[in-house]
């Protein structure tokens, strides 16, 4: 996939104490002024990228949603930042997982208060590890996403008490020849979210890991399809 082109940060829109945010990370105030920006896409990005990286993404997906964009904080190799440990591929470090899901979560959290968006309607976009801890999320911290989009999300680990993702939207996409994040890790975790109620959508690519344009294009549909519902909330 080639990616469109990358918009820049507003400066003019930087509040002063964004000191207490304590993620390298981006923020772009919707493209349509505040009181059209009817959600907030949180973007989390795969292993090896930054905080820059899903920003043209996210514009494509919604042209008029605030962008919130965090570099994790792990680095493999001291170098490959990531959003949480993993002991092999595919093999995750549970208890670090679940730190890092928390501290994600109160920097979303905190983020809303500083840059004041509405913390309601703030909807998970990631892809690979980022889906990954997006899926976690949903998981443990559920009241912090109104929904998410998951591209090649695997099952990050399955928790002991099912939580109420009932008016959670959801939207995976999953491609039918990933090695990494393959058909039966994707079907185990759609199970997972149904079980626990939520409103999910499969969509399954003819293709590996990587993201391509018809993942956009689906994502895309779904998001202005579910906008009313994600409105209300
Ligand atoms: C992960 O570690 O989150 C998954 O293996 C996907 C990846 O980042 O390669």
């Amino acid at each position: 996939m080639s990616p469109p082109a990358r918009p820049s940060a507003s400066s003019s829109s930087s509040p002063n104490n964004t000191q207490q945010l304590d993620f390298t990370h981006r923020f772009i105030p919707s493209g349509a002024g505040k009181d059209k920006a009817r959600v907030t896409l949180l973007l989390l990005h795969g292993t090896g990228g930054n905080e820059d990286d899903l920003l043209p993404l996210g514009r494509e997906l919604d042209p008029s949603a605030t962008l919130l964009s965090p570099r994790g904080k792990i680095l493999e190799g001291g170098r490959i930042p990531r959003f949480f440990r993993r002991v092999a591929e595919g093999v995750f470090d549970v208890d670090d997982l679940k730190f890092r899901t928390h501290e994600l979560a109160d920097f979303v959290e905190m983020a809303s208060t500083v840059y004041s968006f509405n913390a309601s309607k703030v909807i998970a976009v990631g892809y690979s590890n980022g889906a990954n801890i997006a899926a976690s999320m949903l998981l443990l911290r559920p009241q912090t996403l109104s929904g998410a989009i998951l591209f090649r999300a695997m099952v990050p680990f399955v928790p002991d008490k099912i939580p109420d993702l009932s008016y959670k939207r959801i939207f995976m996409s999953s491609g039918l020849k990933d090695p990494i994040a393959t058909k039966q890790e994707a079907e185990s975790l759609a199970s997972l979210l149904k079980q626990a109620d939520a409103d999910l959508v499969l969509e399954w690519q003819n293709s590996g890991h990587e993201l391509t344009q018809h993942d956009i294009q689906t994502a895309k549909q779904w998001l202005l399809l579910n906008s009313k519902a994600l409105d209300k909330r």
